[in-house]
């Protein structure tokens, strides 16, 4: 297994690009089961969890070309409605390909999604099925699989008690192939989703409100031929903005979308972390002091929980104490223990909250990566601790970050993989 050593404490400088938007990509590829025509994808971020995307989509039968960050699907050749387990059963994003298999099959069979340590009972997949089932979808449980059919999908109104943003995007690809008109209500607003609906629009699609919480989407009889680049990742640009404050460093990130991340750059505002922005740039400079400030995760615009671990390492920079709440997932704190170790003033409250009190000095440690989002927190922690940190299963960090170390040395980081 690759492993991370960091020996840190060293100023960062210069000029680092975002990649493109892996919570895009990983609705953009299984949206093109909806057509047959052929689907060109530009800016596609070289990770794990996309490998596994075209992996899943080859063993349905796609035609895949492929060279570096472009690829060419030809959806035609798909000739199978069944969700292969060794792919379904590792990465959670597999349930995107069941709305348009679906849609376009009339049936579909597959087993719980896999591969997640962050939610509890092996996160919940209750509303997809609730979606689809008042497409006019039914289900049945056999063998360990769920199997969904539905002759022709109807367009129905369906509320989310919860707001899930993988619901919302499934049932809204689900719902352009369906006969009528379909309102999705209480809707996740993510940018992504947004960005999906203007695609599938392209296509032919009429999806209405995309990017608020009520979308309407007119049923059409098919959806066309068609080209993305896949929009930057607000996540890395986050990331990568909060590495800069936690390492005391001025890097520039280019190639973002700054207004992606606009609550934690009014929190920038708020405990003095100095940055310029323009349309696709964000520089983040020194700042004097920081000041702590508490968070509580929320749906989009709010504080995204991907961000709340790399956060929380700032925090233990800044002055003062933060309470770090995270609201969204159950096992998202699971890292503070790792911080602490570091030497972070930590005091947890429970599963959801903690205090972090700073600021600390924090020192080099072996750690391992439970998830994505705490490994890139582990990460940023060791390229501020002093001496040697090392981490473990880095292959979570790969997942969503497309070749970070060789990324982050080439603004000044001592990072190595071996
Ligand atoms: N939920 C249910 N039932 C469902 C679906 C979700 O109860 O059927 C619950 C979840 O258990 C959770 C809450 O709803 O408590 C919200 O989860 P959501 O469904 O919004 O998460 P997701 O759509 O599965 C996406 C991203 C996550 C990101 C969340 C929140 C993708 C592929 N994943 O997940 O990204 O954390 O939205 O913004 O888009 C990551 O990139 O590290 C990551 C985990």
């Amino acid at each position: 297994m690759q492993k991370f050593i960091i020996q840190g404490a060293k100023e960062l400088k210069g000029e680092i690009s975002v990649k493109g938007g892996k919570n895009s990509a990983l609705k953009i590829i299984p949206a093109s089961i909806l057509s047959e025509k052929t689907i060109k994808i530009s800016n596609l971020p070289q990770i794990e969890d996309i490998k596994k995307s075209l992996e899943l989509m080859t063993d349905l039968g796609a035609e895949i070309k492929e060279e570096k960050d472009y690829i060419e699907i030809n959806p035609s050749k798909i000739n199978k409605y069944s969700l292969n387990p060794a792919w379904a059963n590792k990465f959670r994003a597999s349930i995107m390909f069941i709305g348009p298999l679906l849609a376009r099959f009339g049936e579909v069979i597959f087993p719980h999604p896999g591969g997640c340590v962050i939610g509890a009972g092996g996160r919940p997949i209750d509303l997809f099925l609730e979606g689809f089932i008042s497409l006019g979808a039914t289900i049945e449980q056999k063998d360990g699989n769920y199997h969904l059919k539905a002759k022709k999908l109807k367009g129905s109104e369906y509320f989310f008690t919860q707001i899930s943003v993988t619901a919302t995007e499934s049932l809204m690809m689900t719902a352009v192939l369906a006969e009528g008109t379909t309102i999705l209500k209480n809707c996740a607003m993510e940018p992504e989703i947004k960005n999906l609906a203007d695609y599938l629009n392209k296509q032919g699609a009429k999806i209405e409100g995309a990017g608020t919480s009520t979308i309407k989407i007119k049923g059409v009889q098919k959806i066309d031929a068609g080209e993305i680049s896949i929009m930057p990742d607000r996540l890395e640009t986050g990331s990568f903005a909060l590495m800069a404050g936690a390492t005391k460093s001025e890097i520039t990130i280019t190639d973002c979308e700054p207004s992606h991340i606009e609550i934690i750059l009014n929190i920038f505002n708020k405990i003095g972390l100095p940055f310029e922005k323009g349309n696709d740039f964000l520089k983040i400079k020194k700042a004097k002091k920081l000041s702590s400030y508490s968070i509580k995760t929320h749906e989009y615009p709010g504080f995204p929980t991907d961000l709340q671990p790399p956060y929380a390492v700032l925090m233990t920079q800044a002055e003062g104490q933060a309470l770090i709440h995270e609201t969204i997932y159950d096992r998202r704190l699971q890292y503070i223990d790792m911080l602490s170790q570091m030497g972070a003033k930590v005091n947890t409250c429970d599963p959801h909250r903690a205090f972090i009190s700073g600021p600390t000095k924090l020192f080099g440690k072996k750690l391992t990566s439970p998830d994505l989002r705490a490994g890139i927190a582990m990460l940023i922690a060791g390229l501020s601790a002093e001496g040697e940190t090392q981490i473990d299963n880095i292959y979570q960090i790969d997942r969503g970050y497309e070749n970070i170390d060789e990324r982050l040395r080439n603004i000044g980081a001592d990072i190595k993989r071996i």
